[in-house]
């Protein structure tokens, strides 16, 4: 009886199952008790006990079989059970085309792709090619050149310190490509600070993390559209931190406002295990 009291949630079958070969040692269960509360019940007076409540689990069990129909008797499948209903037998269903999670709703195209409206996909690309003979894609028609958050202090903080967490491993404190990864042998990123990265539009750095380039993996696991905005915010702040004379292309769509520029870090900072 007591080992039988602590299987909590079990189905009654097998709780049913479990009673018979443990008559013996719930017999003993009771000599154990102290002298005080010892108890004497012959073993037939105890299988009797046994019988009942054995009964009466069966009489719940029919119960939940037969008469009542619960929420809790739903008939369901489980996860990956097969199903003779469906043609193809998988009870677990593929989502209609087009249904969208609540509050997943990308409608904001620049925002989640830095695309804009309708992008040419035949459109002709430039390219220059490096000293070590990489092809380098120089101009971007179809990406978007206006930030399309408000382009604030706090953004431009929030992607520093998400740039030093993610990006400056191989990029280096100030975007040069010479991050820590890179001095151990990964392959050396371009610096942001040449001209094809200084006039290439911010949809472009959105595109780069989002769905990676080249050797660079994709971050957008790691950052969310907002994040990602906010690093290449921080990323042209990088960009007028090493070149004063530019002016500072932080033009935003979603309202006027410029942030101060807010580069730090100098080249040697990560050699400390990063800035912050
Ligand atoms: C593991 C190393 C690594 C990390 C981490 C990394 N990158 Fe890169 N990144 C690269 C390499 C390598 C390239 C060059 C890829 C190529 O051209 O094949 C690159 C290229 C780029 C480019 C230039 C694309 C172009 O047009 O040539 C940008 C912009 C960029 N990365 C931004 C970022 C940002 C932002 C982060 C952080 C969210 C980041 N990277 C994290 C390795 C890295």
């Amino acid at each position: 009886m007591s080992k039988n009291n602590v299987r909590h949630g079990e189905g009654e079958t097998r709780r049913r199952g479990d009673l018979e070969p443990e008559r013996p040692e719930s017999m003993f269960s009771f000599s154990k008790l102290s002298p005080r509360h010892r108890v004497t019940v012959s073993p037939r007076r105890v299988s009797s006990g046994l019988r009942v409540v054995t009964f009466a689990a069966f009489c719940l069990l029919a119960a939940g079989c037969g008469v009542r129909f619960d929420m809790q008797d739903q008939p369901r499948y489980k996860a990956y059970k097969e199903s003779d209903f469906f043609a193809d037998k998988r009870g677990s269903r593929n989502l209609p085309d087009g249904v969208v999670a609540r509050g997943f709703l990308k409608d904001d195209k620049a925002l989640h792709t830095g695309k804009i409206d309708n992008p040419n996909l035949n459109a002709q690309v430039q390219t220059t090619t490096d000293a070590s003979g990489n092809t380098l894609v120089s101009s971007f028609p179809n990406d978007i050149d206006e930030f399309p958050v408000p382009v604030t202090k706090e953004l431009v903080d929030r992607g520093q310190d998400r740039f030093n967490i993610y990006c400056i491993v191989c990029h280096g404190p100030v975007g040069n490509g010479d991050g820590m990864i890179v001095r151990r042998g990964f392959p050396q990123p371009p610096t942001y600070h040449d001209d094809r990265l200084r006039n290439a539009p911010v949809g472009h750095f959105f595109d780069v993390i989002t769905n990676g380039w080249g050797k660079m993996n994709s971050y957008a696991d790691k950052l969310s559209a907002a994040d990602r905005w906010a690093v290449v915010a921080y990323i042209r702040a990088l960009q007028v931190s090493q070149n004063p004379e530019e002016t500072l292309k932080m033009n935003s769509s979603a309202n006027t406002n410029s942030a101060a520029p807010a580069a730090h870090g100098s080249p040697n900072a990560n050699t400390h295990g990063g800035e912050r």
